[in-house]
Formats: C-alpha cells, sequence, structure tokens
C-alpha cells in the first residue's frame, strides 16, 4: 500500500500550520522544496524532542493536471455555494501546505525554511495557525472533533483511495470560517445546543436533533451508513481581529465533502444550517494530496 502523508492519519498536536499558495515562478524549484519537506521534518524531530511535526503537501487541480500525471477521477474544483448572507466563496490555490505539531514557533520555523529558496515563486494567498482551544472546542465554546474517526484504520478508510493510480492519496477540503461571537453569545445554551445538534458541556447528540442543525446537516447517511470525512479544523485568530475555526478534511472522495456542503448552504432540501448565521466562510478550496511515492515522483 503506497504511504500517505505524515499529516493525514494521526491524531494531530495542539498547533498547527495552513498555508495556502498560488505558483507564479519556477514550479520546478518549488516541487523540490515539496519533496524535500518531508525529510527536513524528520530532521528537525530528532534535534527537537516531542516536536511531533508532520505535514502534508496538496495541489489545487489546474496546478495538478500542469504535472502531467493524470488526474484523479473525481477531483474537481471547490464550487462556490450559498446566496445572500449565507455564502460559501472558492478561493482556490495551487498548493496547500498543512503541519501539525506540538509546537507554534516550529511551525512558524518550517513555513520560514520552505518558503526562503522559492520567495519569488509563490505568492501566498492564506496562512492561518491553529491551536487546540480548552478542551478541544471550538470558539463557539462547543467540542469539536466527538464524531471524528478515532482509530488509525478507520482514518485511512475513510482518508485514503484504495487502489489504482491514486492509491494512498487523500482529497482535501479547507474552509476558513470568521465567527460573529458577540450575536453567538446573545444567544442562550438552550438555542446554542439547538443550532449544534449536541450539548454544550459533553458534546451528547440531542434525542431530537433539529434538521437545520448543524450536525442535522452533516451527518448524513446514504443507503443506511454515514459518509465520513477525517477533520483536522483548529481554532485561529485573535480576540480583537478575526477568529474562527480554519475547516480542513481529508476524505478518499470529493462526493463526501460535496454533499455535506450541498445539504449546509441549502442545496440538498432548502434547509440552511442555522450555524452559517453565526460564522461566516471567507475561504473555499479543494486539494489532493498525493501519497509520499507519487509526490517524490512528480
Ligand atoms: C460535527 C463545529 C464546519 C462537518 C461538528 C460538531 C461541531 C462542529 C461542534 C459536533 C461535534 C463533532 O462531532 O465533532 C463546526 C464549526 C464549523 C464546522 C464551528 C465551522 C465554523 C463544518 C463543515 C463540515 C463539517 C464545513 C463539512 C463540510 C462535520 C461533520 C461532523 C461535524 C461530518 C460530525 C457529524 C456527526 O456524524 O455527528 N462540527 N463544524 N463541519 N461537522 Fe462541523
Amino acid at each position: 500500500m503506497a504511504i500517505a502523508q505524515p499529516a493525514i492519519l494521526p491524531e494531530a498536536g495542539p498547533f498547527a500550520l495552513y498555508v495556502v499558495m498560488k505558483i507564479v515562478g519556477d514550479k520546478r524549484a518549488v516541487i523540490q522544496q515539496c519533496q524535500g519537506l518531508h525529510q527536513s521534518l524528520a530532521s528537525l524531530n530528532e534535534q527537537q524532542a516531542d516536536a511531533n511535526l508532520r505535514a502534508s503537501i496538496a495541489f489545487g487541480k489546474s496546478f495538478w493536471q500542469s504535472l502531467d500525471k493524470g488526474t484523479p477521477a473525481e477531483f474537481d474544483d471547490f464550487r462556490p455555494l450559498g446566496g445572500g448572507e449565507v455564502t460559501a466563496p472558492a478561493t482556490g490555490g495551487d498548493l496547500l501546505l498543512h503541519v501539525n505539531s506540538s509546537r507554534h514557533d516550529l511551525n512558524f520555523y518550517v513555513l520560514r525554511q520552505f518558503l526562503q529558496p522559492v520567495a519569488d515563486a509563490v505568492e501566498v494567498l492564506d496562512e492561518t495557525y491553529g491551536y487546540k482551544y480548552l478542551d478541544s472546542r471550538d470558539m463557539t465554546d462547543f467540542i469539536d472533533g466527538t464524531e471524528n474517526p478515532k482509530t488509525l484504520e478507520s482514518r485511512g478508510d475513510v482518508a485514503l483511495i484504495k487502489e489504482g493510480d491514486f492509491a494512498g492519496g487523500s482529497f482535501v477540503m479547507v474552509q476558513r470560517f470568521v465567527h460573529n461571537l458577540p450575536a453567538w453569545h446573545r444567544l442562550g445554551v438552550e438555542a446554542q445546543e439547538k443550532v449544534i445538534g449536541r450539548t454544550k458541556p459533553d458534546s451528547i447528540e440531542l434525542d431530537d436533533v433539529p434538521a437545520n442543525s448543524h450536525v442535522g446537516r452533516v451527518d448524513i447517511k446514504e443507503e443506511g451508513k454515514g459518509l465520513k470525512i477525517v477533520r483536522h479544523s483548529l481554532p485561529y485568530g485573535t480576540v480583537t481581529g478575526d477568529h474562527g475555526l480554519l475547516f480542513i478534511a481529508y476524505c478518499h472522495t470529493q462526493h463526501n465533502f460535496n454533499a455535506m456542503l450541498e445539504s449546509m448552504y441549502g442545496e440538498t432540501d432548502g434547509k440552511t444550517d442555522t450555524m452559517l448565521r453565526f460564522t461566516k466562510a471567507v475561504s473555499g478550496a479543494y486539494f489532493f494530496a498525493p501519497s509520499v511515492e507519487m509526490l517524490e515522483s512528480l
């Protein structure tokens, strides 16, 4: 079985970095940086005890196609969704760098080292540093990740393409959400629980999950089987500036992302995720993270 890139399967440390880039110059030089990344992280992990640095590199569709390695059957660009106040913009990007570790400073260091030789070839569209917040809560103060697949085996089943030319690869979805916490905190706890579909203190699913709650929108069954994704999202930001959730997830099929997004943004049955009244997506893109072997062969 082809080897998945290191950031995808293990449960992550408390800090992460998410960088979306456009390639504007020498693409061979950028690819070489990508190919050297996992080795340089392995050396850093030897020097810095308990750093647990892991990364994944993923590519946007048009850049991937320019590499002439064939295209995974389902690989589509992110489609803008919604309307009025509730929208999911498509903001694109050629390259996604996702790093997680136990140290914020090392995530910064990794990006600085990565960019130094290719600064002229790359335009950074978004650079966001995430951090574990309280006991793994989103900034709405609800626990995020309860229903995420837990074992390595189940995470592999959900995240990785099983066979064919792209085995060991994974589709990635990224959306940066900016929360409106003053509006959120005007709701009482019971109303907030109805928006999420779970209890606030301990993340227990409500007996009667409202159809327009977040869980009501994304807990989707097809032919009796729940659609699953592996989420690596973390809160980010500053109190007086933008803050919210950097949503990122991996899956062996883009279908699961599309089904969840269409359900959240009112395309499935006209119902919209009530949570989206309190948070707004400011970015949205799909990427493909090839296996380690395929990355090395580019
Ligand atoms: C569940 C928060 C965006 C997919 C949850 C839960 C929370 C949450 C609190 C319940 C606990 C859990 O099972 O993790 C948020 C916030 C978001 C966001 C604050 C953005 C601001 C998204 C997006 C998707 C998504 C964009 C997919 C397109 C899921 C899934 C579950 C979930 C699949 C598990 C549902 C289940 O099986 O019960 N989210 N989420 N979330 N979320 Fe989100």
